[in-house]
């Protein structure tokens, strides 16, 4: 909460900056500029209250509203995998099956943004971040991992809760509100899957691991020293 309150801050002392200078300037070019500023910072506070509202949503326990559409896993992670490959090179290894399914394709792309940029924020700098798309017994896994210092087990399930960060996270500096995995829960459950932070198993164990329980799983280091976070939602096919 304190990190949310400083950034709208920031952002309303921008703007009201820009236009103090713009009371003070006659020059239309700067005029013009300081303008854009005062746009800019609108709308960074505007996707801040967004997201604050869609927080405030989940937390008490609502659904999300779903635009379900037909769309394929593998094709939606390789756009994700892209974007990030792009802004912060090629640490990106992605496994996947092309996989069907009827659910929220905004929704859970953002979700898998979530992780993808967790996994950057948290994990060790430089080593490859996994991503697995399974299709298993009927429903369709996403597995986002990467090496890192274990999570504390007894602070793991806080992590799912809006506005909780693990001590490490708050203690390394590391810029974020704890609003990410609680939206990932969200999108799961929403969808009738599940999310589950696994900080033990080994990445190369995972594929088994699902094989036969089903639920949904997200974030996880394990002994090995890595983290990985996986999320598995049921697949729903349009009703015919
Ligand atoms: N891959 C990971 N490795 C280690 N810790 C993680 C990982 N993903 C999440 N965490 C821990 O879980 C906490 C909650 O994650 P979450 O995504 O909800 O919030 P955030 O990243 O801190 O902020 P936000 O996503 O709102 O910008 C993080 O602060 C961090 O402590
Ligand atoms: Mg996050």
């Amino acid at each position: 909460m304190a990190a949310l309150t400083h950034d709208l801050r920031n952002s309303l002392s921008n703007a009201k900056l820009a236009a103090q200078l713009i009371e003070r300037s006659s020059d239309p070019d700067r005029i013009k500029e300081f303008a854009g500023q005062i746009v800019a910072s609108l709308e960074r506070m505007d996707g801040m209250i967004q997201d604050l509202l869609d927080a405030a949503k989940f937390q008490s326990g609502e659904r999300l509203k779903l635009r379900l559409e037909e769309f394929d896993m593998q094709e939606l992670a390789k756009e994700v995998c892209e974007q990030f490959t792009f802004a912060h090179g090629p640490r990106f290894q992605l496994i996947a099956q092309s996989a069907r399914v009827w659910w929220d394709r905004e929704a859970v792309k953002r979700a898998m943004e979530n992780l993808l940029g967790n996994a950057l924020k948290y994990g060790t700098p430089d080593a490859p971040v996994r991503i697995k798309i399974d299709p298993v017994h009927g429903r369709v896994m996403l597995t986002v991992h990467n090496e890192g210092e274990p999570i504390p087990p007894e602070q793991i399930e806080s992590l799912f809760q809006v506005f909780q960060r693990a001590a490490a996270a708050k203690e390394g500096n590391r810029d974020g509100w704890g609003i990410g995995l609680p939206y990932v829960r969200s999108v799961a459950e929403s969808h009738g899957g599940s999310i589950e932070v696994d900080c033990r198993t080994a990445w190369n164990n995972f594929p088994d691991k699902h094989a036969s329980g089903c639920k949904a799983l997200s974030a996880c280091p394990n002994t090995r020293g890595k983290t990985g976070v996986i999320l598995h939602s049921r697949v729903r096919r349009k009703v015919e």
